[in-house]
């Protein structure tokens, strides 16, 4: 009897072993899966404001499998035209985020999955030399709310372990007020 309760506990912890493995291989695969949808940002555009610019910025997305943060960016791009800027809006596989050179103003974003950017974010942020001085944001959008005014959990979320001089970061999710909180980040950066 004992044997046959050593025997059943045994079978229990295999069987659960092998779904937490399954699972894990499971998560792992959506997250290379849905940072596919990088692949395709490989377009530009540029936003000129009226007048003489302020500045030049450049913003780099991965719009994510629902483009949700490329809505982000264009909306980030926004502010920064309506603030003086000339904006190069660009897909993180772009050639114009290629080129950083001459960028006051840059800002870096898309998805967040598993507790970070996704890696086409993540590896841009590591390649990322930005001209001296230059102001350097990033965002994330996600389901897990944070309060952007924890400065350390939204880095930690959307710019991973990057070791770069980050300005402002924001982390969106679709109950947050998507312009306001845009404009609110645009501020932080500029100011
Ligand atoms: C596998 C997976 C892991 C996720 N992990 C997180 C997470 O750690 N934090 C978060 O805020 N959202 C997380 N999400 C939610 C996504 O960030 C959210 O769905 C976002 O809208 C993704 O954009 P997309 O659907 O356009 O790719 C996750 C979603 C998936 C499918």
């Amino acid at each position: 009897m004992k044997r046959m309760n050593m025997l059943l506990i045994a079978g229990a912890a295999v069987i659960t072993a092998i779904g937490l493995v399954a699972l894990a291989g499971l998560g792992a695969m959506a997250v290379v899966m849905f940072d596919l949808m990088s692949g395709t940002a490989t377009g530009s555009e540029t936003l000129t404001p009226a007048g003489s610019p302020a500045g030049h910025a450049l913003v780099v997305y991965n719009p994510g499998l629902t483009g949700g943060a490329k809505t982000v960016a264009a909306a980030i791009a926004g502010d920064l035209k309506d603030a003086g800027y000339s904006v190069v809006l660009a897909g993180v596989k772009s050639r114009a985020a290629a080129d950083v050179a001459g960028y006051d103003v840059i800002v870096v974003g898309g998805p967040v999955y598993a507790g970070n950017a996704s890696g086409s974010i993540r590896s841009y942020l590591g390649q990322l030399d930005p001209a001296e001085g230059a102001k350097v944001g990033a965002f994330g959008c996600g389901s897990k709310e944070i309060d952007n005014a924890d400065r350390t959990a939204v880095l930690a979320d959307v710019a991973g372990d990057t070791t770069l001089d980050i300005r402002a970061a924001l982390k969106l999710t679709q109950w947050d007020d998507r312009d306001e909180e845009c404009a609110a980040f645009v501020d932080r950066l500029l100011g």
